[in-house]
């Protein structure tokens, strides 16, 4: 059931299509908290564009730990940065413009889908499965790990449920780019091979606070990585795709078998590629073997890593030699090697930086955009994590 707080009488019939004929109205914060309390059917409650900012914020607030699987939506007359960004740091799902019918009752519609998730009542299952994304390059060095922390810490950041998995088995390093201490790794998933749920993938995971991003840690010890059954990579992904929204993979620079089942189960591929002969000689090998495995051309983008080095080779080059488009485009800088020594994510950390506007597009434009159809929410630390608690 939907709650619209609302001060003008007229409300309710306005917004009715998005909301539905059985929302009740009510028109103070005081007959909101009530209704809330009496009735546990409630599961979203839009906010009318005529209601203070401060005081729609503090409802979120204090439903986002007692009641996290209540979706509150917030309507403004004017769509302006600065109160989005506040509205969903405190836990609104969505801003959407008051005027804007089909944008409300798609937020309602997502917000509720989320809602069901959320209170484990999701029955098809399939529908609210969480995107896989894995970052690969068969060659070295060209910047997987970069990318996938700072996409997986952009994700989170803004709001979205996402877990980053280091599949990098023997030599990753995403938990000391991020200054995580983990006490536990993908090896801890093998006990629990066949029977890993909820619980056990609670036990599996860092939390990054500074995003609200989950982290599945490599095992500290290389020679565990051939201790790591690929069954129980692909089970590990399988459950965690219940619980998050992304899952970011991060890979080492060969189709070990663990990668090849993070790719055929994935979404979306992200392959770099860099201004190098070998990197591109690379990258078309990689995308030979993928056609030649039937992955879907069109569940991968080229990122072009430190695209604007001058070495001779253009991007033009690239685009001629794999044969395909490149998506998007990130830029050399030593802000990158200097923010991975202080263990911060870029887009973080500047998130002003060429390199981290270069990954939001990457996020915002050829992720969150190709699966939900719309970037549903501005970047914001609003900390959704499902497994870290409350709000950082
Ligand atoms: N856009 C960039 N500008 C400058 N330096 C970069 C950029 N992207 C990555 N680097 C640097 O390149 C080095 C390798 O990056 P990274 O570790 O992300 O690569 P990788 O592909 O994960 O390597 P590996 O295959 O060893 O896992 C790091 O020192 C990183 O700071
Ligand atoms: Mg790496």
């Amino acid at each position: 059931m939907n709650i619209l707080w609302d001060i003008d009488p007229a409300a309710r019939e306005r917004y009715q299509m998005a909301l539905g004929a059985d929302a009740q109205q009510l028109t103070s914060v005081a007959l909101v908290g009530r209704a809330l309390q009496d009735n546990h059917d409630i599961s979203q409650v839009v906010i009318g564009p005529d209601v203070d900012l401060a005081q729609a914020c503090t409802l979120a607030e204090s439903v986002r730990v007692d009641r996290p699987s209540l979706g509150v939506i917030l309507l403004r007359h004017r769509l302006d940065v600065t109160a989005m960004a506040q509205a969903l740091r405190s836990g609104i799902r969505e801003v959407v413009a008051a005027d804007d019918q089909t944008a409300l009752a798609d937020a309602v519609r997502r917000s509720r889908d989320l809602s069901a998730k959320l209170a484990g009542h999701v029955t098809s299952g399939q529908a609210n499965e969480g995107k896989v994304i894995t970052v690969f390059s068969a060659k070295g060095g060209v910047g997987k790990t970069t990318l996938s922390t700072n996409l997986a810490t952009h994700l989170a950041s803004s709001g979205l449920r996402t877990l980053l998995i280091d599949l990098d088995l023997a030599f990753g390093d995403v938990a000391i780019s991020l200054q995580l201490l983990p006490t536990s790794s993908v090896h801890d998933a093998v006990v629990m091979s066949g029977h890993l749920d909820e619980q056990g993938l609670k036990s599996l995971v860092t939390h990054h606070g500074a995003s609200g991003l989950d982290v599945v840690a490599a095992p500290p010890d290389p020679s565990d990585a051939d201790r790591i059954p690929v069954n129980v990579v692909t089970e590990l992904i399988r459950v965690a795709r219940g619980y998050y929204d992304y899952i970011i993979v991060d890979t080492p620079p060969s189709f070990t078998e663990g990668v090849l089942a993070a790719c055929d189960v994935s979404n979306l591929l992200v392959l770099i590629a860099t201004l190098d002969i070998p990197a591109v000689k690379n990258l078309r090998i990689a995308l030979d073997t993928l056609d030649m495995l039937g992955n879907p051309r069109d569940s991968r983008v080229i990122v072009l890593n430190r695209a604007d080095a001058k070495v001779g080779l253009r991007a033009e080059d690239v685009v001629s030699a794999i044969k395909q488009p490149i998506a998007v485009s990130i830029p050399n800088s030593t802000n990158v090697p200097a923010s991975i020594n202080r263990g911060v994510a870029i887009v973080l950390d500047e998130p002003k930086h060429p390199v981290s506007v270069a990954i939001r597009e990457l996020g915002d434009v050829q992720i969150r955009q190709r699966f939900n159809g719309h970037i549903d929410q501005p970047e914001t630390r609003r900390g959704r994590a499902l497994f870290g608690g409350s709000r950082r």
